[in-house]
């Protein structure tokens, strides 16, 4: 049971990292472009704040945007030269599994993500994909049982021995997400940091808190 932050914001990483409970990062186009640096720093000084625990621990998605197969391939290496913990992420889409297959033959961990099918998801484990990225929340826009996905590709993988093509639940927007999707068998979660902090958060804790704090004063008075 994993749990990754959905950001390119290097310092909330840092700041979350420090936490140990943080196993990995997935980044997108969107998220690059809302931290408004370039791309293969920000992946690099991410790779850095999980060098801490070696280089080849935890896994910090990156995703290519391109045409064709090779010139996913051509961007991946930019990405995967920084280090032994980087994911390239690609789409599924043709060309998007072309690449997978092509660099998960070159031992190289692939992200397969917009996923929303089963169908999408037997592909990508197929072409060699270390995860698949189903998106709940989208599914959810769309109609679609998000957690009905993630129960159906577990149940896929099972019976099928599947066993190298981790399912990471994306597009995650609320508890009851992250809950559900680790009920049906997400190996793991990625979440925006706002969602995590909310984990933490029971207003029963602050309550007993605020009650041992008092008694505690008490005490000491
Ligand atoms: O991990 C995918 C995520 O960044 C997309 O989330 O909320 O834009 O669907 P959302």
């Amino acid at each position: 049971m994993q749990i990754f932050l959905d950001t390119s914001d290097v310092d909330i990483i840092k700041h979350h990292y420090q936490t140990g409970l943080i196993d990995g990062i997935t980044t997108n186009p969107t998220l690059m472009m809302q931290a408004g640096r370039n791309p293969v720093e920000v992946i690099s000084e991410i790779s850095s704040v999980f060098s801490g625990r070696g280089y080849h621990i935890g896994s910090i998605s990156a995703e290519v945007v391109a045409d064709s197969a090779e010139e996913m391939v051509l961007q991946a290496e930019q990405y995967y030269s920084i280090g032994d913990n980087i994911t390239i992420k690609v789409p599924c889409s043709y060309e998007g599994l072309k690449a997978c297959k092509e660099l998960s033959d070159r031992n190289i961990k692939v992200n397969v993500t917009l996923i929303f099918s089963l169908s999408q998801s037997i592909l990508a484990a197929k072409a060699g994909a270390t995860y698949i990225s189903p998106f709940v929340g989208r599914c959810e826009d769309n109609n679609i049982n998000g957690i009905e996905l993630i129960s159906s590709i577990k149940k896929v993988f099972k019976l099928n021995s599947i066993t190298t093509t981790s399912i990471l639940a994306a597009s995650i927007r609320s508890i009851d997400h992250i809950n559900n999707s680790f009920k049906a068998g997400a190996d793991i979660v990625t979440l925006p940091p706002k969602i995590f902090e909310e984990m933490y958060h029971h207003d029963l804790t602050d309550l007993g808190l605020a009650q041992f704090d008092k008694d505690w004063k008490k005490l000491n008075s």
